[in-house]
């Protein structure tokens, strides 16, 4: 029986898909009736996500892959050509943050990473005929942050590198367009994600994230999901080289 659903009968490959936001969009996807590659440099927790699919009645599979090599995504995308002739969507999503991150690592993971994928995946999508690549940037690729007593904000890498994905999403939404290659990016606020962990262990730094969202929660990874759906299906079919914002107002005030 074939798949049902917004992404029935196309393939995905999702990047960090092991935790946070990268699980919910693959288990949505594959709920949509999406064929999904779960990709992380955690191979135990990609499997756990492709499991997951899979005991629901979807169709996915695990695979290890550093998104900072470059050889890791070109295979990634092979294994994607030979699981399903062709790679649909592609979900550049893996991303680290933090203090114990140096310059370099951020870099690599959040800028370098989105650049090969978006490079690659451009040139596989080329030549089938089409797809659409969603990159997971953030509202740090908007604004700086003032946190007080805190220089850099979110960190100066973070800042840089998330800045630099809408660049890129913008640069390979242009190279894309003429070959019906959609490029578009997702810009979350503040996600319930392990990511966020040492925010919410200290209570002062929650509490000022949570007041700065007007809304005044945290989002959850299923909302930056929806988000994800609607950029890789055909409902955008018009959009391109642009963002959409999932911040719970933060960066409207
Ligand atoms: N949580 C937030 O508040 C928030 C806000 C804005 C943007 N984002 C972005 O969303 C994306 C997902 O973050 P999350 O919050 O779900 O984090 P998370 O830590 O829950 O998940 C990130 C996943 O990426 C994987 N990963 C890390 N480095 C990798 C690499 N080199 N290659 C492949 N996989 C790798 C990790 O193993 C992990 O499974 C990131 O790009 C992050 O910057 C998160």
């Amino acid at each position: 029986m074939a798949a049902e659903g917004r992404l029935a009968g196309k393939s995905a490959l999702v990047t960090g898909a092991g935790s946070g936001i990268g699980k919910a969009i693959s288990v949505l996807f594959g709920r949509e009736g999406a064929m999904v590659m779960a990709a992380d440099i955690n191979e135990e927790a990609a499997s756990a996500v492709s499991a997951q699919i899979e005991d629901s009645g979807g169709e996915a599979r695990p695979l290890r892959a550093d998104t900072s090599n470059e050889e890791d995504v070109r295979a990634a995308i092979a294994a994607m050509v030979d699981a399903w002739g062709r790679m649909d969507i592609l979900v550049n999503n893996a991303g680290i943050g933090g203090p114990q991150y140096s310059w370099d690592q951020v870099i690599a993971v959040n800028a370098t990473g989105v650049f090969y994928g978006c490079l690659h995946g451009l040139e596989q999508m080329q030549k089938q005929g089409g797809g659409a690549i969603v990159n997971t940037a953030s509202m740090a690729g908007l604004i700086g942050a003032f946190v007080p007593g805190s220089p850099g904000g979110f960190g100066y890498a973070y800042i840089a590198a998330k800045h630099g994905v809408l660049g890129l999403t913008k640069q390979f939404g242009l190279d894309g367009a003429p070959h019906n290659v959609r490029v578009n990016a997702i810009c979350p606020g503040w996600i319930d994600t392990p990511l966020i962990a040492p925010v919410k262990e200290a209570q002062p730094m929650l509490d000022w994230a949570v007041q700065n969202t007007p809304m005044g929660r945290l989002g959850r990874p299923e909302e930056i999901a929806k988000a994800a759906l609607f950029l890789a299906s055909d409902d955008s079919s018009f959009m391109t080289g642009s963002y959409l914002v999932v911040d719970g107002g933060y960066t409207a005030r």
